[in-house]
This record gives structure tokens, C-alpha cells and sequence, in this order.
């Protein structure tokens, strides 16, 4: 492990493209900076399992792969983030998605007195993320439903790439490499660039 951990803030968002590594990576660094691993996907991943009122109402917007509305997607977030274990910090992955997504995340930060440490964006050629999807067997990952989450997140979520480097807090990483590497990059990047003051 490398010997920076320490220095290297604790609230984070994961950026990438559909399969470029956000939930496994969330779940290493989670692990090394002891703080949750959040995935909106997952959650609501399990809240269609449960059949509950969410599950029921997100469950054809996944599987057409569009976004979820903002607003269902705030109250998912507070709610999750109001949490004593979120209190120390966070690693979200897949939220935000938009703009409208990031301010609302800056906001509910802002009511706890918090702000990000940084938003790590994981860079994968498109084909790869193709190839990595083949055979993993999630109702969104066949290849029409796979290309128009690519076309969502060229459209809605690319802008907040530059929304984070407008803030200071982008941090690049190229992802088409081993995921330990990947993981090494990551806390390359935050202990040059993203520390808390
Ligand atoms: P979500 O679950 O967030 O899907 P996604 O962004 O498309 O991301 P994935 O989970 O497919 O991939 P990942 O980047 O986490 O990669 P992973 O680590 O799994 O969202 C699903 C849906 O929920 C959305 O389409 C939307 O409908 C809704 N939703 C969720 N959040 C929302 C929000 N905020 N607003 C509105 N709607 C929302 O890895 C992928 C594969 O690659 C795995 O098999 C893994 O083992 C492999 N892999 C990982 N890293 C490497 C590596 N370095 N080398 C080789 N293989 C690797």
C-alpha cells in the first residue's frame, strides 16, 4: 500500500463511463481509506431485488439505460450520506451523473459543514468497456442498452468534467490498465493534487 494514504482527502466521487472500473475501485479505496463505498447503482440495483416503491419505479429506466431523475436521485443520496458511517467521508460511485446532480451533492455537503476532496475521472477506450461488459450478464449490459448508457453519459455526464476542473478537483486517471494499477494511479493522483487543507 502505498504511503500517501494518509494525506489524501476522504470525500470522493468516481467519474467514468459505463464498465471503466467505478464500483471496483470504489470498493478498494473504500477499503484503504476506511470510509463507504456508496453506488447508487447498486442501491437501486437493490431496490428493484426488493420490489419496493423505488424498485418499481427506476426498475424500465435502467433496463433502457437512461438516467434516473434528478430529484428521486437526491433523495437516495441525502438520505444515504445522512448516515453515521458517510459522516467521516465517502467514495460515491455513479453520483453525480449531471450538473443539476453535482449541485445538489455540493449543497448537501455545504448543510454538513463538508466540501469534496476530489472527483476522480477514470479514462477507458470505448471498445474496451464493450469487451469488459461481454458475459457479465446485467440486464443493461447488452450491447443496444450498453451503447445508449455510452450515449447518456457523453451527454449528460461528460460536462461534469468540466464542471470539477473549473473547481480544482478533476483528477485524470488512464483505467485501461490492471486494476491494482489502477489503483495505484488514483492515489497517485489524489496524494499529488488532492489534499484537504
Ligand atoms: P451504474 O451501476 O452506476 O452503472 P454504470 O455507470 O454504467 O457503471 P457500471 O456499474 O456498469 O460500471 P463501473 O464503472 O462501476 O465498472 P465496474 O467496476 O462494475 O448505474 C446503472 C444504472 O442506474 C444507470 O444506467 C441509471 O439508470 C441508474 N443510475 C445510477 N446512478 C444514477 C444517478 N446518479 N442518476 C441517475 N440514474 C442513475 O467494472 C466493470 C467490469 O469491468 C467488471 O466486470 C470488472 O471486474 C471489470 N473491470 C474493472 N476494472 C477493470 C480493469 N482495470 N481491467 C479489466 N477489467 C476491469
Amino acid at each position: 500500500m502505498g504511503g500517501g494514504d494518509g494525506r489524501v482527502g476522504r470525500r470522493l466521487v468516481l467519474l467514468g463511463p459505463p464498465n471503466s472500473g467505478k464500483g471496483t475501485q470504489a470498493e478498494v479505496l473504500a477499503r484503504r481509506l476506511g470510509v463507504p463505498a456508496i453506488s447508487t447503482g447498486a442501491m437501486l440495483r437493490e431496490a428493484v431485488a426488493e420490489g419496493s416503491g423505488l424498485g418499481s419505479r427506476v426498475d424500465g429506466i435502467m433496463k433502457a439505460g437512461e438516467l434516473v431523475d434528478d430529484e428521486t436521485m437526491a433523495e437516495v443520496v441525502r438520505e444515504r450520506l445522512a448516515r453515521a458511517d458517510a459522516r467521516r467521508g465517502f467514495i460515491l460511485d455513479g453520483y453525480p451523473r449531471t450538473v443539476g446532480q453535482a449541485g445538489t451533492l455540493e449543497r448537501i455537503l455545504d448543510e454538513a459543514g463538508q466540501r469534496l476532496d476530489a472527483a476522480v475521472l477514470i479514462s477507458v477506450p470505448e471498445e474496451v468497456l464493450v469487451d469488459r461488459a461481454l458475459g457479465r450478464g446485467r440486464a443493461d449490459d447488452r450491447e443496444e442498452v450498453l451503447r445508449e448508457r455510452f450515449r447518456v453519459f457523453r451527454e449528460k455526464t461528460e460536462p461534469l468534467i468540466g464542471y470539477y476542473r473549473e473547481r480544482s478537483l478533476l483528477r485524470e486517471v488512464e483505467g485501461d490498465v490492471p486494476i491494482r494499477q489502477v489503483t495505484e494511479r488514483i492515489v497517485a493522483a489524489l496524494d499529488a493534487g488532492g489534499r484537504s487543507e
